[in-house]
């Protein structure tokens, strides 16, 4: 149980799980601009793009001149995602700070996001943690339908556990536990996430939330109550996997950081600058989409009372 854990780290994935599921190709250049005004807010960890193959997912085809580009903040770690040995290649080609390895926990959900079995990913991944520590890359594995799978329902814990433990082994330096279609609920998250650090000690843990069902900031509290310092999020809540039925959008950046900040935990990211980005978000993917926290304003952002108050009552 956490007792107040009075910091926390964002990686905000809105470059790479926002933009990999929009129709809308965001030109090169705005990636980068985006990116850029990421660097600016406070984040731990940006996650860039991803190095798939551009026809599994078209929106981050330009993954190489993104990640050329930026302007890399110190202090900020760059990372992208990773689904095989040529996306590795691809990735330290052009300087990623950190990799963010993916399957899944689930045996559908991985054929049909990453076309291979189980097996062949976990083969495929163990393989890429050699390379990349001969290229002293640091690996974090990010396992997909931790708290069920869109195809298979509920997953074992046991089937989370024994990967966990084995990318350890083969040297990932942390685990990402994904709630890929907001399958999770609180006490299932607690629950999972204690097993999970019992099975790995020492090993950073992040969990990767989404809101399909309305759940992730509730889970998130759960997950930080067991421990976990490590959050994953997008800015304006955009998101989800192309290849799982129903996918919506992660756990809001700037939800999760006003949640937090209510409750005094730092984040490190500065909330007038997030929101700034999340207005222009609806005209960089090309659709309007509700950002509430962003009409609604801190919880302090307080309203002058109406003029009639003071007629009726006085000066307060
Ligand atoms: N980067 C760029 N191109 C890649 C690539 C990579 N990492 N991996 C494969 N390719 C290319 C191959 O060169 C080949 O190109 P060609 O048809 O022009 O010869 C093509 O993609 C197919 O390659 P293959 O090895 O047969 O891959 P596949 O079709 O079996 O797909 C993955 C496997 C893993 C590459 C693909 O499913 C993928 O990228 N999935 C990512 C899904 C994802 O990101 N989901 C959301 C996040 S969880
Ligand atoms: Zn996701």
């Amino acid at each position: 149980m956490n007792t107040g854990a009075p910091r926390i780290e964002i990686n905000e994935v809105g470059p790479r799980d926002g933009l990999q599921i929009e129709k809308a190709f965001v030109p090169t250049e705005e990636k980068i601009a985006f990116v850029d005004a990421l660097s600016d807010c406070g984040y731990a960890r940006i996650e860039v793009t991803s190095f798939t193959s551009p026809k599994a997912i078209p929106a981050l085809a330009d993954a190489q001149d993104v990640m050329r580009a930026i302007r890399r903040r110190p202090g900020v770690i760059y990372t992208a995602l990773v689904p095989n040995i040529r996306g590795l290649e691809r990735a330290v080609e052009v300087g990623t700070d950190e990799l963010n390895l993916v399957m899944s926990s689930s045996e559908t959900h991985n054929r049909a996001n990453l076309r291979m079995t189980r097996d062949q990913s976990q083969a495929e991944l163990t393989s890429i943690l050699q390379a990349a520590r001969a290229a002293g890359v640091p690996c974090n594995v990010s396992l997909s339908t931790v708290f069920g799978c869109p195809f298979d329902g509920d997953v074992p814990v046991s089937e989370v556990l024994r990967l966990a433990t084995q990318f350890v082994e083969a040297g990932a330096t942390g685990i990402t536990l994904c709630d890929t279609t907001g399958m999770a609920y609180p006490s299932q998250v607690a629950d999972v996430c204690e097993q999970v650090a019992r099975a790995v000690p020492g090993i950073a843990l992040t969990a990767h939330l989404h809101n399909t069902r309305g759940m992730a900031l509730a889970n998130a509290i759960a997950a930080w109550q067991t421990g976990i310092v490590r959050f994953d999020a997008a800015a304006g809540g955009l998101g989800g996997c192309p290849y799982a039925p129903g996918a919506s959008g992660n756990v809001n950046t700037e939800e999760l950081v006003h949640m937090f900040q209510c409750m005094g935990i730092a984040t490190g990211v500065d909330l007038q600058a997030l929101l700034a980005i999340v207005r222009g978000l609806p005209q960089l993917v090309q659709r309007d989409f509700s950002t509430p926290l962003l009409s609604a304003g801190h919880r302090l952002a307080t309203h002058a009372p109406p003029a009639w108050l003071a007629e009726r009552f006085g000066p307060a």
